[in-house]
């Protein structure tokens, strides 16, 4: 298993993580749970409407965090447009519920990738564990 389809393996249990971005310089937080891994790269999926895709398109730092079964994850690097249609309907296939709100040709329909991030998998218990993506 590579790094980011373990990071996403834990996403997926996890069903909700908080992402984080920055506007000027105030940190936005909000619940998220799209996760996929393609070619190779964690993805995940928004609406070009949202404040959060002005934000990562103005600046694409970002973290991630989520929590589950006594272990957190802390995901941090810069989340990158992806408009590639096949990009978009491999996230509409991992999730068909959101086929009801999101076309890949709708316009709105986004899909981001991390790069340049790395992982840490963090407990109480445990030493913490740093992975790069
Ligand atoms: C459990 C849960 C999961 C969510 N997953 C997503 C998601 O994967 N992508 C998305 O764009 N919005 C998702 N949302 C909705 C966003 O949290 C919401 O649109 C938020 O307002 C977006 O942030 P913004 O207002 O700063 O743009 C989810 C909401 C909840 C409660």
């Amino acid at each position: 298993m590579t790094a980011a389809e373990r990071v996403c393996a834990f996403l997926d249990e996890a069903q909700t993580y908080y992402l984080a971005t920055v506007e000027g310089d105030q940190p936005r937080v909000r619940p998220f749970g799209t996760a996929m891994v393609y070619e190779g790269k964690l993805y995940i999926q928004t609406g070009k409407v949202k404040p959060v895709s002005k934000q990562l398109g103005e600046n694409p730092k970002a973290e991630i965090c989520a929590f589950c079964k006594g272990q957190w994850v802390r995901v941090t690097g810069k989340l990158l447009n992806d408009d590639r249609r096949e990009a978009k309907v491999a996230m509409l296939e991992k999730y068909p519920n959101l086929k009801a709100m999101y076309d890949p040709d709708d316009g709105n329909t986004q899909v981001l990738y991390f790069e340049d991030a790395e992982a840490t998998f963090s407990s109480f218990t445990a030493p913490a564990e740093t992975v790069a993506l």
